[in-house]
């Protein structure tokens, strides 16, 4: 466990994503406005931002390390070598239209479900629930945004079908 941490802690970003980082540049007015974007891409890619990627972003930004990692400790969105995302990523809505029409059951119920508490990843790095504020979907709550995908009306039906597709190891 602590070897994996340490090997993800020292992935940086490839030349791949080195060379698509610097054809996001030239979109930003100044290498600040270049950190949000940068961050996210990184992200995307390898599921959390490690140190080894703050220090190249910064080097690529002319900033320095502890810049970028302001930017991303600002944010609560990135994970980070202990903790990376799971394969699919679920933020499930708390705010009030959604939490009266039983969105915080049903977060309870797909954790439950699952064998994690809010903010947790399945042990087999399957799936990550997290909190969302209001997903722009009121009117079909409870929403839940399941890897970038709105997912509306939800109910503990449609709960069990995604949990049978996602084929979690260990979940109820
Ligand atoms: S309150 Fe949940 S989508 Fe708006």
């Amino acid at each position: 466990m602590a070897n994996a941490v340490a090997e993800r802690a020292a992935r940086g970003l490839d030349d791949e994503l080195r060379r698509e980082l610097k054809r996001y540049l030239p979109r930003y007015e100044n290498a600040r406005a270049a950190v949000l974007p940068a961050l996210h891409l990184v992200h995307e890619k390898l599921g959390y931002v490690s140190p080894k990627a703050i220090e190249q972003i910064a080097e690529l930004l002319g900033l320095s390390p502890g810049e970028v990692h302001d930017t991303m400790s600002f944010y609560q969105f990135f994970h980070t070598p202990a903790d990376p995302l799971g394969e699919h990523r679920v933020f499930v809505c708390r705010s009030i239209a959604c939490s009266l029409r039983g969105g915080e059951n049903l977060l309870e119920y797909l954790c439950r479900q699952l064998g994690i508490r809010p903010g947790q990843t399945t042990p087999d790095g399957k799936v990550t629930v997290e909190f969302a504020e209001c997903l722009g979907a009121c009117d079909f709550a409870p929403s839940m945004l399941i890897d970038g995908v709105l997912h509306k009306d939800m109910t503990k039906e449609k709960i069990d079908d995604l949990i049978r597709s996602w084929a979690v190891r260990g979940s109820q």
